[in-house]
Formats: C-alpha cells, structure tokens, sequence
C-alpha cells in the first residue's frame, strides 16, 4: 500500500467517524428524547432503540470503522507491517540506549508474567492487542492520534489538560511522579514537560509501547523519566515512591479484582500527603448515554468499561486507603460541556484522593 493511498483511507474513516458522532448520535438521543421519559434507564433505552435500524447502523459503524481503521486493507496493521524494516530500527536503537544508561531510562522485564486478562482480548480491536507484536506500540501512536475526533488542531490535547488539572488537585508541587499505565508515553511526556526537575517513573505491561515511549520520549528531550515494565496491581515499587500517582484510560482495561489491586496500589505508592489521580470513564449523564456506552463496551472489545460503571469508585478509592475522594467530570477539550455535549464523546472523569498525612488522619 503506498502512504497516499494509506492516508486517503484513514481520512476517510475518519470523515465517516466525525459523521458518526456529530450526526448519528444526536439524531439517536433526539428518537429516544422524544418516545421516552427524561430519566428513562439505560435499559427503557435499550428496549425502544435496540430494534431501529438507526440503532443497528449506529452500533455497525462503530464497530466496522475500529475495524477498518486497524486491520482493513489500508488499516493500521499492514501499514506498519509492511514497513516493519524502515519504523523499528531507530524504535530499537532508542530503546537500547535508554536501557543502557545509567541509571536505565527504560527496564523490560521480558520474563514477568502477563495477566490473562491482558491476552484474552484484543482490547479496542487493536489486533493481537499491546502484548507481543514488535509494532504495537508505533500502531497505538499511530491510532491515538484520532481517539477523540472532535478534537481539532486548536485544542491542547487532553493529556496536557489532566496534567494542569493533576498538578492543580496536589497540595504541593509533588517532588517524584509515577504514571501507570504509560502506554507509549502519551499521558507521561506532559509531566515530564511540565515537571523538568522531577523524576517520573512511567509503566506498563507492554514492552512494544514501553520502547515507543523511550523513543519518543528521546525525540522530545525528555531524559528524566524511567520506562519501566511492570504491573500497576502490583508494580513492586516501594511504599509512598512517588508525591503524584496517575492512570489516564487504565482502570477500564481491568476486570473488577484488578481494579481493586490498582486502585489498592496506587494509595500504597503515593507518599502520604500525595495525591492520587485517575483519568477513565465514568461519570455519565442519564440511561441514554449509559445505553450507548455499554455498546461501546462491548463493540470495541473493551469488557471491563462496564463493570468499571458498575463500580462504586468512591468507596473503591476509600477502601483503598484514600481520602477526601472526589469524583469529577473533566473536560477533555476547551468549551466542552460534559454535562450537557451535543456530540458522542467519552464520558471522561478524574477520580481523585489523597493519602492520608499520617495514620490517624
Ligand atoms: C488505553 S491505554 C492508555 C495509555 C496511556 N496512559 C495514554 O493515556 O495514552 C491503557 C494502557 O494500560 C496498559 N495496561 C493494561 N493493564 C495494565 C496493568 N495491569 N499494568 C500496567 N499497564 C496495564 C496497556 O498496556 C495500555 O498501554
């Protein structure tokens, strides 16, 4: 495939996708507003739209456009394998320098064990999943960069806008940082911008999107953070290793008792006084939007996104150690309105909590 006709394609998805959620979904939410009561649940909804075919076309472009967008004839997949030999040599080169530094930038950890969960499914329909495949990590680049399609050139990206909010939610400018679930360094770099002196220690399951990291996180400069192979239920780090312990889009990639495991961590790795501050999905406005997320759920392969809804967070975070817990929408781009957004989006939500000064507060 020739990287016009890559690109043609991929805009052509991503055209399609734009008419998906700023005209599918508002013409949905406008048939259900107007056949059923305002707090009708998530199951009235799913009982009166699940039979349209405005419905079925809805949920089919969702899945299909995730399909083609990876594994279709121009999709991400055998883009990048067909250029396996010219992308991964300066993947590898940057990741075997930052191995070799001293102290490392980056430890893999070939030899621990993946969780099940971790294999079983390709999660958002990212073929073979984040696990294995030497690529993975340059096609996750590659695909993230249109996750959110409303988000124009014009906006900063919504990584940056957690790390102000992040920054903002700690009682002082936290002195260490651990990212979990750092993917390819997407959610990380922001800090490690914004926070030039402070060590961040950024991980992840997937030593394919850890070498990415390393190698973007050399093109930007970014010589202080350590890319670590690890597991955020159970990352081995030492207790209170960091003043601020983030996620960004990890805790709906975890079955329930994992979910617990992280959050349990997180509080453990935060110093006491520090801050704990996850981004995921969760907040979500009323039965109609509870619907159709429960089919994103299950059309884009993402399993855990619906127990996470299930999941009482406040007292999972309480439970977890953590206080003055707070659970609050976040607007991933300027000007929107989580409450009232005319347009599909994720229902993004910072959950957040300290760990306590002392054992008595
Ligand atoms: C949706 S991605 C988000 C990546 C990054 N935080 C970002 O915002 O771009 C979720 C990440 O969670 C990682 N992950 C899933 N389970 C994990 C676990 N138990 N420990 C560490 N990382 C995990 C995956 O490998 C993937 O990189």
């Amino acid at each position: 495939m020739n990287e016009a006709d890559f690109l043609a394609a991929q805009a052509f998805l991503l055209a399609v996708k734009r008419h998906w959620t700023t005209q599918r979904y508002p013409a949905l939410r406008a048939m259900a507003q107007a056949a059923l009561p305002a707090d009708a649940s998530a199951q009235q909804v799913a009982q009166y739209l699940e039979p349209t075919p405005a419905y079925q076309t809805f949920a089919w472009l969702e899945r299909h456009l995730q399909k083609m967008k990876y594994s279709g004839a121009y999709g991400l997949a055998p883009y990048h394998d067909q250029r396996r030999d010219a992308l991964l040599p300066a993947v590898e080169a940057a990741a075997a320098q930052a191995s070799a530094a001293v102290p490392p930038r980056l430890t893999l950890q070939p030899n621990m064990p993946l969780p099940a969960y971790y294999q079983a499914v390709d999660i958002h329909q990212h073929p073979q999943g984040l696990a294995t495949n030497p690529l993975a990590g340059l096609m996750y680049e590659r695909g993230a960069r249109s996750t959110t399609p409303m988000l124009g050139a014009r906006h900063q990206d919504l990584h940056t806008r957690l790390t102000d909010v992040a920054l903002g939610l700690c009682a002082q400018p936290p002195a260490r940082v651990i990212d979990l679930a750092c993917g390819f360094g997407k959610s990380t770099l922001p800090f490690a911008h914004a926070l030039p002196q402070v060590p961040i220690t950024a991980l992840d399951l997937s030593a394919p999107c850890l070498k990415t990291a390393a190698w973007q996180a050399a093109e930007q400069g970014a010589r202080h953070v350590h890319w670590l192979q690890a597991n955020a239920c159970a990352t081995g780090l030492p207790d209170g290793s960091a003043e601020l312990v983030t996620s960004t889009m990890l805790l709906h990639e975890l079955p329930t008792p994992e979910l617990h495991q992280a959050l349990a961590e997180s509080a453990r790795l935060c110093a006491p006084g520090g801050q704990v501050v996850h981004l995921d999905f969760w907040l979500i406005r009323d039965g109609f939007d509870r619907f159709i997320y429960n089919g994103h759920s299950d059309r884009n392969n993402e399993p855990f996104m619906k127990p996470l809804f299930e999941t009482d967070v406040v007292q999972a975070m309480a439970q977890a150690g953590l206080v003055d817990v707070q659970v609050l929408p976040f607007a991933e781009a300027e000007g929107v309105d989580p409450a009232a957004h005319p347009h599909w989006r994720f229902p993004w939500t910072v959950i957040t909590g300290r760990r306590p000064a002392s054992a008595a507060a």
